[in-house]
This record gives C-alpha cells, structure tokens and sequence, in this order.
C-alpha cells in the first residue's frame, strides 16, 4: 500500500476500507509514513469526510495502536465516563464515589489539564500526597476492594492519537467531527471499560459552541461505542456558564466535597444525579434512570458517598482528613471581591473568560511543564438569571498575587453582562442519546 494512493482517494471523495486504514494507523504509529502525508490526509479527511463505517474502523485502528488495558481482574460491570471538557467541571470528583458507593466498580484513567483549568488528576492532587501514579496491579487491588481507582493515563494508551492530535492542533484539522469522535473514543475503548457514559458539553465554554454540533458529536460517539460492542449513553449538556460555583483545583474540591455531604450547587448536584443514574443503569445496578436517582440520593444522605471519598483519597496515599476538614485543603492568601457596577439581572457569563480568569492566577497550564497554583481560582456568587444590586459581589477571586488578582478581577467583570431585561436560566440537561 501507498499512502500517496490513500490520500488521493479520499481527496476524491471514495471511502477507504480497513484494511488501508489499520495499515495507515500502524504505519504512522511506527514513524513510518511523514507528518506532511498525514497532513495532507487529515486535510482531505477535513473536507470530504468519513463515513460511519470508516469512523469506527479509524477508532478501533488508533484504539489498538498501543496497550489496550485488560480490565478482567476485576468483578463486575465496569463503568467509565468522560467528559468533553469545560470551565469548572469537577464532575468525576464527586461523581466516581457516589456511583461507586452504589456498587459500580470505577476503574478510570483521567488527564492532567491544558489551558483553561486543571483536569481531573490536578484537583486530586490537592490532597497531600495523593498520587495518580500507580502500578495495574495496585489499580487492580483497589478497585476489587474498595470499588474505586484513578490513574494516570499511560503513555502508551492510543499513541496513534497521541500523535495524530498533536499534528491535527498544528493544521487546523482539530474541529472534524469524525476525527474527534475517533480521537476520545479510541482512548475510552482502550482503558477497558465495559459500558460508557459520555458528557458532551456545549456552550461558549465547550469544544462544541452550538447544541446541533453537540448532538451530532453525541451521536457519533454514542455509534462508536455501540459498534465496538460497548453500552454507551451520551448526556449533551450546558457549558455556557461554569458548572457549579467553584472554579480552580482545590475550591473545587471542597464544591465536590460540599455535593457529597448534599450541600452542594443545584446545578452540580443535577449533573451528577443525571449522569450518575445512566452509570447505574449502565453497570446494571437499577433498571430506570429514576430507581437510580433514588439510590444516588441515599448515598449521599447516609453519607456513604463521602464515606467513599475518604476510602478512595486514603489508599492512593492522600490525607483523609481534608475530606473531614477540606478547610485543610490549599487556600489562597488573598480574597477579592468583583462587585456589580449596577442593579440588574446577569444575562450571561462569557464562560471560557472564566477559564482564562482561573489561569491568569496559576489555576491552569499554558504549557506541559507549567506548575499549576492549586489553591487560587473564582467563587461565583451571581449565576445567569440571578438579580444583583449595585456593590453586591460577583464573584470572590482567591489568588496569591493582588497584581494577578486586578487583573483576574477586571476581565471577569468584562465576562459579565448585566441588563434590566429577565432572562431565563439556561437549560441543563440539552439531550440524551442512548
Ligand atoms: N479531545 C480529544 O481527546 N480529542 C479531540 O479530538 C478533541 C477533544
């Protein structure tokens, strides 16, 4: 086979077969075939499109392109669930133990963040001496015995990925709904899990702007997953203003902490509840959504779910008491209030500003290597739809730095839109594709 033939054929429109795709992915995986002919395919990929049948074959080829975990050691119905990703998603904090205090065997690996805020791991590692950076075998252990593990995603999950994001962010090619859909779930499909459930957000703080673009992504991956002979449930929800109050590593912890003890944010607590019960439904501990609900709900008011947080941070070596005590999780030095320069209602929250907010104080990386401030970050007080009187706060900035603070300060008042007209709050929960 020839890559020249490849790209020339879905230049022209044509469907590749597998074969041609499970060599193109093996071949480049082994440096065997340049970035300028791969490229050049992404490109033809962008504007020709791929099929159903070529999406799936893409995703399995990439998914089989490294390790794909074996996950048989452990009992039960394995869950997994991801996120696309948006400003203050602390999701899988408060969620993994809820589901697991229901019985569901959580074996999840998560990522550190980029731009933005952290991602799942950063938070964890506001625990002293949390670490995300075990053997399969303490993974294995853990999840057998207390039904609940995070690791760190291997590098030699979905290299074929690994190396096809990378050229896709550098040739305008990222933005292909084929190609991300392969993309997230190749890496679902090779961490092993048995069912999927999938949080696609949309929003002006998601990947994904308008609700059609989502639904069609949710689609998609919602087909993968099925084709791969995995049960997978896609849940299209809002990103256009953060999710909950806490913004930034530790302040969404304790937001975490706050919504296992029940005490938590409407919002928050409603997507966990909603995607929770689709994991029970999943793992097959409850037939309907709403018997799963119940179940989430008596977790969290027995407090075995929190019982569950402290079990989980205990044995990846983190400190137990700061679920007790999340007082004792890092703080930032300074406290500023951003106050409302008029009466009015908030019309809406430029949601990836908050994002840039939170990593203007050091809550998010600009690059790999950068070291993330976990204790800073934003505390929302006004959500959309909210009334606010002149000189009320906004927000709270948590920050270490009053010159990082000023400027935090001023671009989330920019980010705020207030009017004298009503608006309504926006809807939560867009779709479900089951
Ligand atoms: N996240 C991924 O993992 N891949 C994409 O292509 C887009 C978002």
């Amino acid at each position: 086979m020839r890559m020249y033939d490849l790209i020339m054929k879905k230049r022209n429109g044509k469907p590749l077969e597998k074969e041609e795709i499970d060599w193109m992915i093996s071949e480049y995986t082994a440096g065997r075939i340049p970035d300028y002919q791969m490229s050049a395919f992404l490109m033809a990929v962008y504007f020709q499109g791929m099929s159903e049948e070529e999406t799936l074959n893409l995703t399995m080829a990439m998914a089989h392109s490294g390790e794909m975990l074996d996950l048989s050691g452990i009992r039960g119905i394995k869950v997994d669930k991801h996120s696309t990703g948006g400003v203050g998603d602390k999701t899988s904090l408060a969620l993994t133990p809820m589901v697991a205090a229901c019985g569901i065997r959580v074996a999840k690996m998560s990522g550190r963040g980029l731009g933005h805020t952290g991602g799942t791991i950063d938070k964890l590692e506001s625990f002293s001496g949390f670490s995300t950076e075990i053997s399969a075998e303490q993974f294995e252990e853990q999840v057998n015995r207390i039904g609940i593990s995070i690791m760190g995603q291997t590098a030699d999950l979905a290299p074929a990925d690994k190396k096809l994001y990378a050229l896709r962010d550098v040739t305008a090619t990222v933005d292909q709904m084929s190609l991300i859909a392969s993309s997230i779930m190749s890496k679902k499909l090779a961490a092993g899990a048995d069912a999927i459930v999938l949080d696609v957000k949309t929003g002006s703080g998601a990947f994904m702007k308008t609700r059609e673009d989502a639904l069609a992504l949710a689609e998609e991956m919602v087909r993968i997953g099925n084709g791969a002979g995995k049960h997978t449930i896609a849940v299209v929800s809002d990103m256009n203003q953060p999710l909950g109050n806490a913004v930034g590593n530790a302040l969404e912890v304790q937001e975490a902490i706050a919504t296992l003890r029940g005490e938590g944010p409407e919002d928050f607590t409603e997507l966990c509840l909603t995607i929770g019960s689709y994991m029970l439904v999943a793992g097959k501990k409850a037939d309907t959504p709403e018997e799963a609900r119940a179940m989430l709900r008596r977790v969290i008011a027995d407090g075995s779910a929190l019982k569950k947080l402290e079990q989980f941070v205990e044995a990846q070596g983190g400190d137990p008491g700061q679920v007790r005590h999340p007082e004792l999780l890092p703080a930032a030095a300074i406290r500023e209030p951003v106050l409302a320069p008029m009466d009015g209602y908030l019309q809406s929250i430029q949601c990836e500003e908050v994002g840039n907010c939170s990593m203007i104080l050091g809550g998010g990386r600009e690059t790999k290597e950068s070291e993330l401030d976990l204790s800073v970050g934003l505390i929302l007080h006004k959500k959309t739809g909210d009334f606010v009187k002149k000189g009320e706060p906004l927000a709270t900035i948590h920050a270490n730095d009053r010159e990082k603070a000023a400027q935090a300060s001023k671009r989330y008042l920019a980010a705020c839109r207030i009017g004298e007209e009503p608006v309504q709050r926006p809807e939560l929960i867009h779709a479900v594709i089951r």
